[in-house]
């Protein structure tokens, strides 16, 4: 199949990967023309495993072309892919600026019957608000589908190949069987391919983050309670994910989600719900929540120090929202990191690739370190914010003697609280007994 993608970000950029891998024609659109210009000489905008050789394949292949010429992807393609930016307005919701801006382009552009397909994660409604814009303006007939997209930065390649499900929202059978013949290479496990109606696919997205953003959220807020009672989380954690009906995913604390999805869908969806008359009083809790966990790490610090951080230096592990990517949006580092220096704190931080990322957000105000252990050198305290793995096996004595004090904040509990306090870490996790130093 001809296939375009509108929008060459984290989910266009994979999802082209991957249908140009199962051997159809891709051209991917974007109107950064920095950033086409990269990836027609092969550099990757985002860093996420294994992409890159995925392209740099099927771009020698001629399976996959880059442009910023939209007329091009559009009359060149039957299928196009609409995997747009959809960040959240002042109000909470969605801002659906770009989506039907690109819509109105799509349609007057049209030069044969075509299947638009709405990969972004928009509010009810859109799909249908996107189909009258084709009707308005296409001289051909457009079938406007949804497809919300799954994928996990970090993964986000594995998961479209092998996603657990995929979801496409039509009412029209012929666009339903192009879809169908479409995602079948990567369903051949027996994932299902779940045809439903548009409005469901469109809020089975936000169902699906709300719910996520929802279990982390409750852990983070119990975490906070075993502190008081002197519990141990993570033996909650265990005693609660053998039961399938918990499950063993997203049971694990730490200093609140972030990224560019949980918090802007979960707003979207609370303000979707408010205008509909029925507010989701659990969504907003969640919301509420998350915002207070980003500062829990910090009120920890504060207790550590007696209030008195002002010229104390803090080394910072791991900056990216998650480990596995360089996506900084909305990262909780930046929360963490803001407050400490607004208290008068020094920050070395290190990540093993965001800094450049977070470099553009933070500027000269932190001091970036490509190396972990120096960040740590000479610091007063080490702060883990994002659990890269080569910071839980790191060589815990070179940290005690390159701290002025061993004092360890450990926003991902990956570290044992009884080993570190045996090594003679002041150590303080997310909910692990209490801090008793
Ligand atoms: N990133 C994720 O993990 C993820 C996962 C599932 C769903 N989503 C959803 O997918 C959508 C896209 O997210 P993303 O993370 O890929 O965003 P992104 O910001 O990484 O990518 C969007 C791309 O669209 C381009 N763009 C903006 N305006 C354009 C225009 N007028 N014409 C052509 N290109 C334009 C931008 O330059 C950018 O490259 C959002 O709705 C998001 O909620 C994202």
């Amino acid at each position: 199949m001809n296939i375009s993608i509108v929008g060459t970000g984290y989910v266009g950029l994979v999802q082209g990967a991957c249908f140009a891998d199962t051997g159809n024609d891709v051209i991917c659109m974007d109107i950064d023309a920095k950033k086409i210009a990269g990836l027609k000489k092969g550099v990757m905008p985002i860093y996420e495993p294994g992409l890159a050789e995925v392209i740099q394949r099927n771009a020698k292949d001629g399976r996959i072309t880059f442009t910023t010429d939209l007329k091009t992807a559009v009359q060149k393609s039957e299928i196009l892919f609409m995997c747009l930016p959809t960040p959240q307005s002042e109000d909470g919701s969605a801002d659906l600026s770009r989506v039907l801006g690109v819509a109105e382009q799509l349609a007057k552009l049209v030069n044969a019957p075509k299947i638009v397909v709405s990969k972004s994660t928009v509010p009810v409604g859109t799909v249908d608000r996107i189909s009258k814009i084709m009707k308005t303006h296409a001289k051909h007939p457009v079938d406007v589908v949804s497809n919300p997209e799954f994928l996990k930065e970090g993964t986000a390649l594995q998961d479209s190949l092998r996603p657990d499900r995929v979801i496409v929202g039509t009412a029209s059978k012929k666009a339903a069987a192009i879809m169908r013949e479409l995602y079948d290479p990567f369903v051949r496990t027996g994932n299902p391919i779940i045809v439903m109606d548009v409005r469901s696919a469109e809020l089975t997205k936000y169902a699906a983050n709300a719910f996520l953003a929802t279990k982390i959220t409750f852990m983070n807020d119990l975490a906070n309670l075993c502190d008081r009672v002197g519990a141990d989380v993570e033996w909650i954690r265990k005693g609660i994910a053998s039961d399938p009906r918990i499950g063993k995913q997203f049971l694990f604390p730490g200093v609140g989600y972030g990224g560019s999805c949980f918090p802007k869908d979960v707003n979207a969806l609370v303000k979707t719900a408010e205008d509909q008359g029925h507010p989701l009083r659990i969504l907003k809790s969640v919301d509420a929540v998350n915002t207070d966990q980003k500062s829990v790490l910090v009120q920890k610090i504060l207790r550590h120090f007696d209030g008195k951080i002002a010229g104390k230096t803090f080394a910072v592990w791991g900056l990216a929202f998650k480990p596995q990517t360089d996506d900084m949006r909305d990262a909780p580092s930046l929360v963490i990191i803001k407050k400490l220096l607004e208290l008068g704190a020094k920050i070395k931080a290190h990540d093993p690739v965001a800094i450049e990322v977070a470099e553009g957000i933070l500027g000269k105000r932190v001091k970036f370190c490509a190396k972990p252990f120096e960040a740590v050198k000479g610091a007063d305290a080490l702060i883990i914010v994002t659990e890269w793995n080569e910071f839980r096996s790191a060589d815990i004595g070179k940290v005690k003697q390159l701290l002025k004090k061993p004092v360890v904040f450990d926003g991902r509990n990956i570290y044992d609280p009884e080993e570190m306090r045996q090594f003679g870490f002041a150590y303080y996790g997310i909910g692990r007994a209490g801090d008793k130093n």
